[in-house]
Formats: C-alpha cells, sequence, structure tokens
C-alpha cells in the first residue's frame, strides 16, 4: 500500500455538512474513506471509457447552473457552438429563480463526448451534472462492432441464442460494500 498523504480541501460549508451526512449514512468510518471511494469511481469510469475508444456514442449531459454566475451562460453557448457537430438538440429548463437545468443530447465519439462534457461540466457555476452515455441500438445488440466483449452463439435458425454481454462505460452505481479499509 503507497503512503497516505493529506491535501487540503476548499469547500462551502453546507456542501460538507451535507457530505457528511451521507458519509454518516452510508456507514463510512471517516470523511477520508468516502472520499477515496469517490475518487476510485471516477478512476474507474474514466478506464472503461479509455477503453471503449473512439466507438461513437449517444449521450445526454444534464446540467444544473446558477444562470447568475458570471459569463457563465456565454462560455456554456460558446463551448456548444464549438462542437455544433456533435450537439444534437439542447432543452432548457428554468427551474427557479436563480437555477437553470439544461439536457444537452450529444452525438459522436466517445473521447470527444467526454471532452466536451467536462468542459461544460468543470465551468465555474455549474452546480451538479452528468453525463449518460449509450450506444445506438444496432452496436448494442450487434456483437461484431465489438466482438471483444460480446459472445454470440446463433444456431441458423435464429430462434436459440446465447448471449453473454459485458458492457463497457456501465455505470457503477451500485454501493461499493465498504469492507476495503
Ligand atoms: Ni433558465
Amino acid at each position: 500500500m503507497s503512503e497516505l498523504l493529506r491535501f487540503g480541501v476548499s469547500i462551502e460549508n453546507d456542501l460538507l455538512e451535507s457530505f457528511d451526512k451521507l458519509v454518516a449514512e452510508r456507514k463510512y468510518a471517516t470523511r477520508s474513506e468516502a472520499l477515496r471511494d469517490l475518487i476510485r469511481d471516477a478512476l474507474v469510469q474514466s478506464r472503461l471509457e479509455e477503453r471503449a475508444g473512439d466507438m461513437e456514442v449517444l449521450g445526454t449531459l444534464t446540467l444544473v447552473y446558477d444562470h447568475h454566475a458570471h459569463e457563465l451562460s456565454d462560455q456554456m453557448a460558446a463551448l456548444q457552438h464549438d462542437h455544433h457537430e456533435m450537439v444534437i438538440s439542447v432543452l432548457h429548463v428554468h427551474i427557479s429563480h436563480d437555477d437553470c437545468m439544461e439536457v444537452i443530447v450529444l452525438r459522436g465519439r466517445t473521447k470527444a463526448v467526454r471532452e466536451l462534457a467536462d468542459a461544460l461540466l468543470s465551468l465555474k457555476g455549474v452546480k451538479h451534472g452528468k453525463l449518460f452515455t449509450t450506444l445506438p441500438a444496432q452496436i448494442i445488440t450487434d456483437g461484431a462492432r465489438h466482438s471483444n466483449t460480446h459472445t454470440h452463439s446463433h444456431n441458423g435458425n435464429g430462434h436459440k441464442h446465447s448471449h453473454k454481454h459485458s458492457h463497457k462505460g456501465r455505470k457503477t452505481t451500485a454501493r461499493r460494500n465498504n469492507s476495503s479499509k
């Protein structure tokens, strides 16, 4: 096991209070252990996306943000115009006096979609957001497109199928068991 390091984090008071409640609910021994799990989860997602290579994906990026945040709306629009070939549609909802939600439908190579999503998610003033990616239906069912993760055996009459699927990029939202301290 590598050496443990300590580092400082600047965080809003109410955000930390809420995080501490989550830490307690999920029965983590410490805030640090919960943070380590979040970091590992992000790293796993990143590895999965790397392996998906340049496969074309469909994505929906949901963003919740404060539209009063300085220049945020302009920055968001500029980023989307810079990558207009990937932006299929945008749904904008005014959810309260301060907050807006945008759902951006994207289509493009895995890496490009992830990079655009990250650029938008990391803008100052974006409070929450998440990218969900999926594949066009014919790719999901066509083993030939990524045969390293699908094994199909067909008996020729089209009635008997044996599929073994291991989906890349699948979200691992299931709670980790907390035994790895
Ligand atoms: Ni709005």
